[in-house]
């Protein structure tokens, strides 16, 4: 051999010399895919069981497969496991370190199968026990929102849009309004579960294989609802990651307002609420100052997640089938956005019910405000007036609260009257704050008995999952 046969590898058989060292390092996925080595074990589990089943393998052989496999996981868990980026990728890792322990018969363990249909079988293990976990965290931040809402119906502070003030609501249908933002997030999660949740297990490389297989017991083995239709697509794409990632870019961007309003809100210009301290950092020339770090670090890790979403849809465009090594660069940002949304879910889960609101200074903002003054329009309404004609006599009014610093509450009946002469006493029941929320007295709206009720409604749901 004028050559150097590279043996070291366990697909050296056709090459005539060594990997470049360059390329090994290049090409080697190990140093991050080992974190799905768990599911690596499990999928090789199942697949040895259903060899055997077939008759592939002996009771024997199975048996040792077991046993040396439950040693590699030891090795793994207790850190004493040699990684080798000579071996390339987690697979390879396992199988080597397995057939070192167990001889020969390490090596039939990949009769059947591919490295193909291997790391499409780990990624969706590794994506749905990442789901359930965020799932868990997901609900402990809205049983959070939900309890802080049921115990602030009646707390009233402004309504915005455009951040301005617009008209008084409860402080319980603001946190209600972001506990619909994660309802809705946590079914697109679930709904991600339901498609990743099928086995490519099978599909081996890209076309199948000639063994006696059983796909249904293999998939039924790994918790899988049903193996998946084709084996082409099945080795080839991605597209449960990338609608995780469209998920998690959602969430962060709910959790991103969220974030934006606990910034706005503590600070001196608001002054709605006090976050503890633990959630705060300080200022090192400042002494004065309680930074919201936590709420604006989420704000922040949007873009990365947001990244990680554009990342995986570029990698997928254009692949022709079937599996490419392109799909290797799949799991980097996979990874840290399963890290970045538990990361950011665990901080609101534990943030959000130790805000503590400051429920006089909501409502001298409210009060400041004239948030009341479509209800003074409504009210005319109600006198005979077109709407378009209370808009304008309420905006007259308003002026002239701004020119003489009151509210409209404030003003004397007769000054009400000098804009319309038909209003009565009663009014001062419409201008009141507590008038204004109770008023919207209908599902969906802000008044304190029907955000005490969704906030039930929003309970029971949480308790049913
Ligand atoms: N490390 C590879 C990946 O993550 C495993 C599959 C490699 N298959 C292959 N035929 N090169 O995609």
């Amino acid at each position: 051999m004028s050559k150097q046969q590279d043996t070291s590898k366990l697909w050296g058989g056709r090459f005539t010399e060594a990997t470049d060292s360059f390329v090994q390092r290049f090409t080697a996925s190990v140093d991050f895919d080992r974190r799905m080595a768990a599911e690596d074990i499990a999928g090789s589990l199942a697949h040895a069981d259903m060899l055997c089943a077939a008759g592939v393998l002996s009771d024997e052989e199975l048996a040792a497969i077991r046993d040396g496999l439950s040693q590699v996981q030891e090795e793994i868990r207790d850190g004493s496991f040699q990684w080798s980026i000579e071996l390339e990728d987690v697979h390879m890792n396992i199988e080597a370190r397995l057939t070192e322990l167990i001889g020969i018969t390490g090596k039939k363990l990949h009769t059947g199968r591919s490295r193909n249909d291997q790391v499409a079988t780990d990624i969706r293990l590794y994506l749905r026990s990442a789901i359930d976990s965020i799932a868990g965290e997901l609900t402990r931040l809205q049983h959070g929102t939900v309890t802080l809402a049921a115990s602030n119906t009646d707390t009233i502070m402004p309504g915005f849009t455009h951040l301005q003030t617009a008209q008084p609501v409860t402080f319980g249908h603001h946190l209600l309004a972001w506990n619909e933002m994660l309802q809705r997030d946590y079914g697109r999660l679930q709904d991600c579960r339901k498609r990743l949740n099928r086995s490519p297990l099978g599909a081996a490389a890209l076309a199948g294989t000639t063994y006696p297989i059983d796909r249904a017991r293999t998939a039924a083995a790994l918790g899988f609802d049903a193996p998946t239709e084709n084996s082409l697509d099945s080795v080839s794409d991605r597209d449960f990651a990338i609608e995780f990632c469209a998920f998690a870019a959602l969430l962060l961007t709910h959790l991103s307002r969220m974030a934006e309003e606990l910034v706005l809100w503590t600070s001196a210009q608001f002054d709605f609420i006090e976050l503890p301290d633990r959630f705060c950092t300080g200022s090192s020339i400042m002494p004065q100052k309680k930074n919201p770090d936590v709420p604006e670090l989420v704000r922040g890790k949007v873009g990365r997640v947001n990244g990680h979403l554009v990342s995986l849809l570029t990698l997928m465009k254009s692949q022709p089938l079937a599996y490419n090594k392109d799909n290797q660069e799949d799991k980097e940002p996979l990874f840290d956005t399963v890290d970045t949304v538990l990361d950011c879910l665990r901080a609101f889960a534990d943030m959000v019910p130790a805000i503590k609101p400051k429920a006089r200074q909501m409502r001298e903002a409210a009060r400041r405000g004239f948030s009341t003054a479509t209800d003074l329009a409504d009210y005319l309404v109600r006198l005979g007036l077109p709407f378009r004609d209370a808009h304008e006599v309420v905006g007259k009014a308003v002026a002239h609260g701004v020119a003489s610093n009151l509210d409209l509450a404030e003003m004397p009946l007769e000054t009400l009257q000098a804009f319309c002469p038909d209003i009565g006493e009663d009014v001062f029941a419409v201008l009141t704050l507590e008038g204004s929320v109770a008023a919207r007295d209908h599902l969906g709206g802000t008044a304190p008995a029907q955000v005490a009720a969704a906030a039930q409604r929003a309970l029971r749901k949480l308790e049913q999952r």
